[in-house]
């Protein structure tokens, strides 16, 4: 049986009061079988919810604080995600690590924050356009896997979602071709069964770099792809709901 399809909308910082009034009226009941997941930004989370509410959809964050409340200025604890219904923290997205500094010890931490909150990580991994040119795609992938494997223990990989999001592929409208995901998601998924024998079968991994409907599709029917994590394209309720539909197909 096939993993139950997840996809997961990272609005990024995009979004206003009156654009998640017209996304949630625009929003259809998403298809059954699959799990939706909405991370917009934090000042829109419980309004989002708030309007979804009752429509079979989950929540998530981009981001959170590595300490869970004191003097932070400005920052957001991964137990206040909770305390407004969130179920899910994005840990080490691209744009975190590059543009934040963020680095495999700080993913760890906020990996560990989530956890301690109750929140299952969607962990994101993936290479540079240079690092894939050097042939180092694969080793970049697994040392990001190692870091989390090396400083949450044993239990690392339990309840735990994976995306693989090649960094090129962000935002830039170039989508990893179907294979060369596939590739990816293979050398993960074994990564997984030298963990433990269960953990290939219960992790979704999911593909993400300029997602949108029409190349869904192909990306999901492949045999490790379990669903999406989207960015540009989730902003749109239709485009949105389009991939949900792809994903439904392979449940
Ligand atoms: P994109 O972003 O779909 O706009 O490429 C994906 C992501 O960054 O999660």
């Amino acid at each position: 049986m096939r993993r139950r399809p997840f996809v997961a909308a990272n609005w990024k910082m995009n979004g206003t009061v009156h654009a998640v009034a017209d996304y949630a009226a625009a929003w259809p009941d998403p298809p059954p079988g699959i799990d939706v997941v909405f991370c917009p930004p934090w000042a829109y989370l419980d309004r989002l919810a708030a309007a979804l509410r009752g429509g079979g959809v989950r929540f998530g964050v981009q981001t959170t604080a590595v300490e869970a409340a004191g003097a932070f200025t400005g920052e957001h604890a991964a137990e206040m995600a909770r305390d407004l219904g969130a179920e899910f923290a994005i840990v080490g997205h691209s744009e975190r690590r590059r543009l934040y500094a963020e680095t495999d010890a700080v993913v760890v931490e906020k990996f560990l924050a989530a956890r301690r909150a109750g929140l299952t990580p969607i962990v994101c991994v993936g290479e540079t356009l240079e690092e894939r040119r050097d042939g180092k795609a694969v080793g970049v992938v697994l040392a990001q896997l190692d870091a989390i494997d090396a400083g949450a223990g044993p239990a690392a990989w339990e309840d735990v979602v994976i995306a693989y999001e090649p960094v090129w592929a962000i935002g830039t409208g170039e989508t990893a071709t179907p294979a060369q995901a596939q590739e990816m998601h293979a050398v993960i998924r074994d990564y997984l069964a030298r963990r433990s024998s269960a953990l290939p079968r219960e992790t979704r991994i999911l593909y993400g770099g300029s997602v949108n409907a029409a190349n869904a599709d192909d990306l999901f029917a492949q045999a490790d792809i379990d669903g999406g994590l989207v960015g540009g394209a989730s902003l749109d309720a239709g485009e949105f709901a389009g991939i949900c539909r792809a994903a439904a197909q392979q449940s």
